[in-house]
């Protein structure tokens, strides 16, 4: 457990399975995990392994079967569907791996809709969009449809919508994975600035080994439970999270 910072996600023993009978897929098979607030938290492991599934349910997005999940104090079990929107929309950004842009809204339309749903005109967050979409190499791309941009330009969309509302949760599914050195850099930059904040929490799934020095913890997935955590090297006295 993390000396410096307190426990912004605290995961036990959450399972997750997908299908009935033989067709079972069991995703999840008991995850213990506890993320500090105040840092950047890496998930890395093998494709299939569960790290989308175990994002997808700390973030509110899905279901689990068993075990619990609180995210701030909140225990997400205790949510009703209406209140648990309503709590993703006030705590949540969520860079999607398939990005999952809304072909029939423009690309900054596409960046708004967090502020929107947060009750700001329509005007002024299109406006913040644009200026969020500027600093990502995307100046005056607004206006377009998000299916006509290159896939980096879609991912670095994608990554825009998560961090207009400057989110107290921001969980990003291989945010690089679509991005040459330089906006990778520009993107992880961004990212982990969010995550120097103590009342903030980070959590970045990737394969990209590029980015693995930024992180302050890699927990290491491996067929649907946390095999190991290695704390990162800018930590004086390195100690294990979690088991
Ligand atoms: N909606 C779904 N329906 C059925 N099975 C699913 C579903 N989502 C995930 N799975 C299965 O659950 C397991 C974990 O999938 P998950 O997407 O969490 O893996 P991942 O670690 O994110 O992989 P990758 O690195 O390829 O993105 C896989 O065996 C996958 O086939
Ligand atoms: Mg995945």
């Amino acid at each position: 457990m993390s000396d410096a910072h307190p426990i912004a996600i605290r995961l036990r023993g959450v399972t997750k399975t997908f299908g009935k009978g033989e067709s079972a897929v069991p995703a999840l098979r008991g995850i213990d995990l506890d993320v500090p607030a105040g840092e950047l938290t890496m998930l890395v492991g093998p494709s299939g392994c569960g790290k989308t599934t175990l994002i997808s349910i700390l973030a509110g997005l899905l279901s689990r079967d068993g075990g619990e999940c609180t995210v701030f104090g909140q225990d997400l079990g205790a949510l009703r569907r209406d209140r648990l929107s309503a709590w993703r929309r006030d705590n949540v950004g969520f860079i999607f791996q398939q990005f999952n842009l809304v072909p029939q809204l423009s690309v900054a339309e596409n960046v708004s809709v967090p502020l929107v749903l947060k009750g700001e005109s329509v005007a002024a967050s299109v406006r913040k969009a644009n200026e969020l979409l500027a600093t990502l190499g995307l100046e005056g791309r607004g206006k377009g449809a998000p299916l006509k941009l290159s896939g980096g330009q879609q991912q670095r969309v994608a990554i825009a919508r998560a961090l207009i509302h400057d989110p107290r949760l921001l969980v990003c599914d291989e945010p690089t994975s679509a991005l040459d050195a330089e906006l990778g850099r520009r993107v992880m930059n961004l990212i982990k600035d969010r995550s120097r904040r103590a009342d903030r929490a980070v959590l970045v799934v990737t394969h990209d080994d590029r980015i693995f020095h930024l992180a302050d913890s890699i927990a290491h997935v491996d067929d649907g439970r946390i095999d190991r955590i290695e704390r990162g090297h800018q930590h004086a006295a390195p100690k294990e999270l979690r088991p």
